[in-house]
């Protein structure tokens, strides 16, 4: 009966340290290491495309951000964001770029990568980058694939409106990839557009915001961002749709609301080197002032030896084993190390392994 028991009672160890290591291996759960990490997250939580629809059926706003690395995305993941963009505006935000033309796919994957490690449960939007996608609906498939293959996203989104971009899209969908759209202000046709413009202020250019998002629509995107246009504008695109608008700088009257996570958190604010912060975008914190601060105190207790102290020399080691280390270090000849380790130890870090202490 005891022995049984015991097979059963190692069985059970078995599958649970199985189990463990298989999270592990499976997630971003890092083991109970010195570094510590995130509270195991539930993959079924994931936000989908039926939870947009609902929510946009019950005129709830929808909520998207930008993240392009891992803190990022744990922070929107938290804060129960909708959608996480994995924005080209990587290129000018983190890659330091004047516009969004120069990033990569390659580099947009790794983003999408670190992203996806963090974010679990909102939706995950990849944008194809500017030469990605516009030679043909082959080469944006092809993006697309990667984009969500190795990438790790749900969804992609493309810019403009042109009708090789309708057809693009419509490939793509039909290649199993849903597809966010994106009209108005396009920083990818900056070339074209003569630079960051608001768009949709004439009559010509109004109409074609509306048309485009409905061909975006026609083409079966599930939503299509309005970038920088007026708010009736907006409006009127937002009530022609049945999907859902995501406006940044596009005023209210949209099905939900986009802002580039550095922005909204006032992060390239220096008093030497701040980043124009766009007139349409709120800054919810100075983030930027904060970590100035930070990095300045930091810089001056290393230089004045204030840190670290004793709070943040965590590892002790055993009176017994100092007695040993010092003695070793003296039959290696390194009597000036064992001087070294014996004074100092006693002079900054009271009662943290300094000899004849625990
Ligand atoms: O790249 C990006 O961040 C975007 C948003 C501004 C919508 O396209």
């Amino acid at each position: 009966m005891a022995s049984i028991l015991r097979k059963s009672k190692v069985a059970a160890m078995i599958r649970t340290s199985t189990l463990q290591s298989q999270i592990r291996s499976m997630s971003n759960i890092p083991e109970n290491t010195v570094y510590g990490g995130p509270k195991p997250q539930n993959p079924n939580q994931r936000v989908t495309l039926a939870n947009l629809r609902q929510k946009h059926k019950r005129g709830e706003p929808i909520t998207v951000v930008t993240a392009y690395d891992y803190p990022s995305a744990v922070h929107i993941d938290m804060a129960g964001i909708d959608v996480c963009l994995v924005g080209d505006s990587a290129s000018m935000v983190v890659h330091g770029h004047d516009t969004t033309l120069p990033i990569t796919v390659d580099e947009m994957l790794v983003h999408c990568r670190a992203v996806a490690r963090g974010a679990k449960r909102p939706l995950l939007v990849g944008d194809l980058p500017f030469g990605s996608y516009e030679s043909s609906s082959d080469q944006a498939v092809n993006t697309a694939v990667r984009i969500l293959k190795e990438g790790g996203m749900d969804a992609i989104k493309l810019e403009g409106g042109s009708p090789s971009r309708i057809t693009a899209a419509k490939a793509i969908v039909e290649a199993g990839i849903a597809v966010m759209g994106h009209v108005g202000l396009t920083p990818q046709a900056i070339s074209v557009l003569g630079g960051f413009r608001p768009q949709g202020r004439n009559v010509a250019s109004a109409v074609k915001v509306v048309q485009t998002a409905l061909a975006l629509q026609e083409a079966g995107c599930f939503s299509v961002v309005l970038e920088c246009v007026p708010a009736l504008v907006a409006a009127a695109t937002t009530s022609a749709l049945q999907i859902p608008t995501i406006g940044i700088g596009a005023g209210p009257f949209c099905s939900g609301q986009v802002l580039v996570y550095h922005d909204l958190l006032g992060m390239l604010q220096h008093p030497h080197h701040a980043k124009v912060t766009p007139k349409f975008c709120k800054q919810y914190c100075q983030v930027g002032e904060i970590i100035d601060k930070a990095l300045l105190d930091y810089k001056e207790e290393v230089t004045n030896g204030s840190f670290p102290g004793p709070s943040h020399t965590p590892y002790k080691i055993s009176a017994d084993d100092t007695n040993g280390f010092l003695s070793e270090l003296r039959k290696l000849g390194l009597d000036k190390a064992a001087d070294a380790a014996e004074k100092n130890a006693d002079s900054r870090l009271p009662n943290q392994g300094n000899p004849g202490s625990e």
